[in-house]
């Protein structure tokens, strides 16, 4: 088990587009497995590859509360193929924006094919928070966060506070 440190904004890293992978191979499911160990220590419900620095489309989300038995998903080349009409308003955090919550409006049903820790390709059906979620985690692949969903003027200000705190961090 290897938990990585997670990448905070704003950090050019995480507005890169990752690459897909060719198979799902034993790197690719110990990247899988030291991801969800990084994102249940984070107490996140999901986590993208490049949070942790690796460029390849691989995400991991997990939507269980804490007394529920995990549900760990772990997906490779994730692509939303199908959305609902009717959408739903989320309040989302991210592990890369520590403490930093927002309103986004994304659709409130998708389906998601995807190759499995088995290299097998599957369909899922999401809906409600594990759609968010879904969708909140293929956006980190192509180097988007949920603050690009909102206005200007939130997003700056969130990543203005973001860097405040890095720079004081910095300077101890
Ligand atoms: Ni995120």
């Amino acid at each position: 088990m290897t938990v990585y440190p997670i990448i905070v904004a704003p950090d050019p890293r995480l507005k890169l587009k990752s690459k897909s992978v060719e198979q799902v191979d034993d790197e690719i499911r110990t990247l899988m497995d030291d991801m969800l160990d990084s994102m249940h220590v984070a107490r996140g419900i999901g986590l993208a590859a490049p949070q942790i620095g690796v460029q390849k489309r691989v995400i991991v989300v997990d939507t269980a509360k804490e007394e529920e038995e995990p549900r760990p998903i772990r997906m490779a080349n994730p692509e939303i193929i199908d959305v609902s009409d009717d959408d739903q308003v989320h309040e989302e955090g991210c592990l890369s924006l520590p403490e930093q919550y927002s309103e986004v409006v994304r659709p409130q049903r998708v389906r998601v094919r995807y190759l499995d820790h088995e290299n097998e390709i599957r369909e899922m059906e999401a809906e409600g928070i594990l759609a968010v979620c879904i969708q909140h985690e293929i956006d980190h692949l192509d180097g988007i966060l949920f603050v690009d969903h909102i206005s200007a003027l939130k997003r700056n200000m969130i990543l203005r506070k973001l860097t405040k705190i890095k720079k004081q961090e910095a300077a101890g």
